[in-house]
């Protein structure tokens, strides 16, 4: 086939796929990729990051990011790595925990309810056990549940910082000096919170206590796919030790740029990618990621309360981060997410007791008064 021709048959099949910037999909924590992107991919898509002998040119992309997203995490000298998500983040976060074990006896990972699935994912994959704790009133681990739950089995504590749910962040300070009491270590997964909660005091909200530098905390993982707006996927740990990450480091012989260290799960992985979050970040800048929090907070903050004044539809909390849980009063979150999608091509996240939207960089005012005349038109009836 020619370019042409293969290009057309492209088109129509991804004409199936809903597009970001079509204002419909309002659940997803991925969205359309600053547009920078697409020239960095031009200039960059032959280079694989997996082999960093062959390209000096994206080490020092990769650490100059590595310290950009330090600086925000309060920790300019972190050591990491830009890998594929948040799931890659905590399955390496938690195998390089149980490298640097005391003991086999440390198999415990205590984490909240809250947890995304990839902790899960981490822990079977790692033969570790998950010990799952309740929230509080605030959606937060409990604290008192989660110290009685410590053992000398206990390897680590995972803090959820940004919930998939409905956003909301445990209490981290306090997690921390937990963890460095009993001597565990601590991982923040900031996947989702990664990108918001450092700057959320200067865009004028609530602030949230955060920092690698907190005593007791290891390591945290934010995803530049998610608020960064880096293309998909792009994931990032930061370790507060070096040795964490030396932990997983494996001697490769044979790459064609010669004997190097690699310490990632993937072998093979994008080089792209690791110039798409320099170049994302060095566009933004932190004052770049201060206004687009300032702009998805204003918003979350508006949509809540006209959530609110709906006769037939409830506000689950008031949100934290960028992320609205909202229910309908007559009916189930799967009824009224399969209505939405089938009459309206409206895309929300489903949860047991709620829908869930994500302010995202996409979504704007008109997507969502488009969404809430939607609802009035077609479930607000009687
Ligand atoms: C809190 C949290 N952790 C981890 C992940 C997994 O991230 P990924 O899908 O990039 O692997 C998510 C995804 O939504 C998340 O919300």
């Amino acid at each position: 086939m020619n370019d042409q021709n293969v290009l057309e048959e492209l088109d129509q099949i991804l004409a199936k796929s809903a597009r970001f910037r079509e204002g419909r999909v309002l659940g997803s924590m991925c969205s359309e990729p600053d547009p920078i992107v697409l020239e960095v991919f031009r200039r960059s898509y032959d280079l694989n990051a997996g082999d960093p002998g062959l390209s000096q040119g994206l080490v020092e992309l990769e650490n100059d990011a590595i310290r950009m997203m330090g600086e925000f995490w309060r920790w300019p000298q972190a050591s990491g790595k830009i890998v594929s998500g948040g799931t890659e983040a905590n399955i390496l976060a938690l195998w390089s925990f149980r490298e640097g074990r005391r003991s086999p006896q440390q198999t415990q990972v205590l984490v909240s309810k809250s947890r995304h699935f990839s902790i899960d994912k981490a822990t079977k994959l790692l033969g570790l056990d998950l010990v799952l704790i309740d929230c509080n009133e605030n959606g937060q681990v409990d604290l008192d549940q989660l110290q009685n739950s410590i053992s000398k089995r206990t390897l680590a504590v995972v803090a959820v910082a940004g919930s998939t749910s409905l956003g909301l962040v445990d209490e981290l300070r306090a997690l921390g000096r937990i963890a460095f009491e009993h001597g565990l270590f601590c991982h923040v997964d900031a996947s989702f919170g990664g990108f918001v909660i450092p700057f959320l005091e200067e865009a004028g909200f609530a602030a949230v206590d955060f920092g690698l530098d907190l005593e007791g905390i290891s390591s945290v993982c934010l995803d530049p796919h998610k608020m960064g707006r880096a293309p998909i996927p792009a994931g990032c740990l930061l370790w507060k030790d070096a040795q964490d990450l030396e932990r997983l480091e494996f001697s490769v012989p044979y790459l064609s740029g010669g004997q190097t260290r690699l310490s990632t799960l993937l072998g093979t992985r994008p080089g792209f990618t690791v110039a798409a979050v320099w170049a994302v970040l060095k566009k933004l800048g932190k004052s770049g990621y201060v206004e687009l929090v300032r702009r998805s907070l204003s918003l979350t903050h508006w949509f809540s309360e006209q959530v609110s004044k709906r006769r037939h539809l409830r506000l689950v909390r008031q949100p934290v981060l960028n992320v609205v849980g909202l229910a309908h009063r007559k009916l189930n979150p799967q009824e009224l997410a399969y209505f939405l999608r089938r009459e309206g091509g409206w895309a929300l996240s489903v949860w047991p007791e709620f829908l869930r939207v994500v302010l995202m960089p996409h979504v704007d005012r008109t997507h969502l008064e488009d969404f809430l005349a939607f609802v009035e038109r077609h479930l607000e009836k009687e």
